[in-house]
């Protein structure tokens, strides 16, 4: 395919799981001296639908459109053909799809003015621990294993890259090659608070471990200061890059 692709530097991307755009444009009103690279999950998107994501463009910040689909390869194909007339900049899928729907969705991406989106994988859900996939999904191979294997999937259907732990991105790029993106949830302030997540690392050691975009959301949208916690993130994350 020759569409040309939307461009992306490191950056941490805030996640808006927020109910609805009224709390969203509040929360994002604070950020007087950024625009923000956000994420627009499930939860939002389904409450307010494509108009949060035209006037979140419309403002000027990058959006990485995390609907993770999963079905046949046909629905698939159809849906992302959808969801990037929107001109977002990363939409997703789940990798355990298998490779024939990640394909599909490759071939239903659209070029818009700005480039066409860029096409990532969900590996294993930031949340899952290897003791859930043995005895919940049957899975017998190590976690690792079972990321790096799906994450060569996605390779295998030219996407662009996967979300995955921070945990995991030194071996998913020594697997599938430094330019192919890892982008990381799972990131916490301290080591010790987790919420629902399992795999997790601060946003420094992120940064140390070659994660390409950082996804935070509660760390940073539930905080007394989120613009001051956005900026230290930010800042920690970014300290390696340069180096
Ligand atoms: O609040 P928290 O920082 O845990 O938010 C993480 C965000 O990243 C959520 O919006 C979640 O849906 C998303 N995500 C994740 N793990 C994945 C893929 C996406 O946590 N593997």
């Amino acid at each position: 395919m020759n569409f040309s692709k939307k461009s992306i530097q490191k950056d941490v991307i805030i996640a808006l799981d927020f109910e609805n755009s009224a709390i969203t444009l509040d929360f994002l009103s604070q950020f007087v001296e950024h625009k923000p690279f956000v994420k627009i999950g499930m939860e939002l998107f389904y409450a307010e639908g494509v108009e949060i994501v035209r006037l979140l463009k419309q403002q000027g910040h990058k959006i990485f459109l995390d609907l993770k689909l999963h079905d046949i390869p046909n629905t698939v194909k159809k849906a992302i053909a959808s969801l990037s007339k929107f001109d977002v900049d990363m939409v997703n899928v789940h990798s355990s799809g298998g490779i024939d729907m990640m394909r599909a969705a490759r071939e239903g991406l659209r070029q818009t003015d700005g480039g066409s989106p860029l096409l990532i994988a969900v590996t294993q859900l930031t949340s899952t621990s290897e003791d859930m996939m043995r005895s919940e999904l049957l899975i017998n191979a190590s976690i690792n294993q079972t990321i790096v294997h799906y994450a060569l999937n996605a390779k295998t259907a030219e996407l662009d890259g996967v979300v995955c732990s921070p945990l995991e991105t030194a071996m998913i790029k020594e697997a599938c090659g430094k330019d192919f993106l890892t982008v990381t949830p799972g990131i916490r302030l301290f080591e010790n608070e987790k919420d629902d997540q399992v795999r997790i690392t601060t946003s420094l050691q992120a940064g140390k471990n070659g994660s390409d975009l950082i996804v935070i959301g509660r760390p940073i949208t539930q905080a007394k200061n989120p613009v001051e916690v956005y900026e230290k993130c930010r800042v920690d994350f970014l300290e390696t890059v340069n180096k």
